[in-house]
């Protein structure tokens, strides 16, 4: 019997499936996707070995403060599971008007809005602002929920160089002055871990009237005043319009946020897809980021042990004569150059214990195929120790 049209196109998309290369390579090498069976803080169990986390992004180790347990945990008996709706309709409790309240007021902003990923805030952040015939300009190495916030507006993009203020200055002299612009970058990349030249596009976003959006999901709790972020580590919260981020790394939760002045977020309320028919943030969810977020302001100590723990890592990856890419921040990838130097070095890693991630083009430029480690504060001398060790080790066998 002949195929109708409609099965031939499902086969064709079957076959995408069971054919698709990269698929099966990844099954094939198994690099990611592996599920601890065990975790407490950075220890965790990987097919019944101990190992010592060094790719989460739990910047300040709250995951397993008491604290922020508990305030899930009761969070959860007083309002339940979940909202089951969304913020516009029947989704909106005084737990997320608290939790965007504080937000607000520790970023120096108006206004915050609080949604179930840091993805879908990010991407949001683009996404509701900019419309076709927009003109955005963006760094060449944003995150992926900045690219797919940009092809949702369907606003014109222009790449600059990463993180190159004389890259900007030159393509933004090619675009029209009467354009309405936004600039999209982020504060820390994650990837590598560099800190955005902000003080200098910053200017030149203001010279052209351009609208400024920060991705600071891997700046906040690690940079600036009790960890307040990238634009305060600058002291410019006032040139940058829209700040996002993500709940699921300083703040120990999941979720994600835009701050910004009242009548910004209130029209990303009006516009934004994403929120308007997507379930609103959890009650143990919002619970958790807001505990983190008073410890981040009463308990100093974390952000201290972070950052004496990172200039420890990097002096000893240095003394091992690895690339760290320049990195400035928790977030350091060890650059190897090529698939066939990272398997073997992350398998290392692996052999002595040390759980890391992969990361290869096209996920980064060619020839920054990469092992890419963040620090938390919750990281021992010990655990620094042994991680020195598994690396020398790692070095050897490339
Ligand atoms: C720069 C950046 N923005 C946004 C996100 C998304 O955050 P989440 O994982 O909370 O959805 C990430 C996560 O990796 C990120 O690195």
């Amino acid at each position: 019997m002949a195929l109708s049209f409609f099965t031939k196109n499902k086969k064709a998309l079957l076959a995408r499936c069971r054919d698709d290369y990269s698929t099966k390579m990844r099954l094939k090498y198994a690099p990611w996707y592996h599920a601890m069976e065990r975790q407490n803080g950075t220890n965790v169990k990987l097919d019944g070995r101990d190992m010592i986390m060094l790719s989460s992004n739990d910047y300040l180790g709250l995951s397993f403060h008491p604290k922020v347990i508990e305030a899930g945990r009761a969070a959860m008996l007083k309002w339940g599971t979940s909202t089951t709706g969304a913020r516009m309709s029947n989704g909106s409790r005084g737990y997320h008007i608290e939790l965007e309240e504080k937000l607000a007021e520790f970023l120096g902003r108006e206004a915050c809005h609080i949604s179930v990923a840091g993805y879908i805030s990010c991407m949001s952040s683009v996404a509701s602002f900019a419309q076709k015939g927009d003109v955005i300009l963006a760094d060449k190495n944003i995150h992926s929920c900045l690219w797919d916030g940009i092809r949702l507006s369907m606003a014109t993009v222009e790449r600059f160089s990463h993180n190159s203020p004389d890259d900007l200055r030159e393509v933004m002299a090619a675009v029209s002055p009467d354009a309405t612009k936004m600039m999209v970058i982020e504060g820390v990349y994650s990837m590598e871990g560099h800190i955005a030249r902000l003080p200098e596009l910053a200017e030149i976003a203001e010279e052209h009237g351009c609208f400024t959006v920060v991705d600071d999901a891997h700046g906040f709790g690690v940079l600036g005043r009790q960890g307040r972020g990238t634009v305060d580590h600058f002291g410019l919260n006032d040139k940058v319009d829209v700040l996002c981020g993500s709940l699921s790394k300083s703040l120990a939760s999941t979720g994600g946020f835009v701050a910004a002045s009242t009548e910004v977020i209130e029209y990303l309320r009006t516009h934004s897809k994403q929120t308007i028919f997507s379930a609103a943030i959890s009650p143990s969810q919002a619970a958790c980021a807001k505990a983190s977020l008073e410890i981040m302001q009463s308990e100093p100590e974390h952000h201290e042990k972070l950052w004496a723990n990172t200039k420890k890592y990097r002096a000893m990856l240095k003394s091992l004569g690895l690339d760290t890419w320049e990195s400035e921040t928790p977030a350091v990838p060890i650059v190897l150059g090529s698939k066939e130097r990272v398997y073997p070095f992350w398998k290392a890693l692996l052999d002595k214990g040390v759980f890391t991630v992969m990361s290869i083009a096209p996920a980064v430029p060619a020839g920054k195929d990469l092992i890419r480690t963040a620090i938390s504060a919750q990281h021992t001398d010990g655990q620094l120790e042994q991680i020195a060790y598994a690396m020398a080790y790692a070095v050897k066998k490339m």
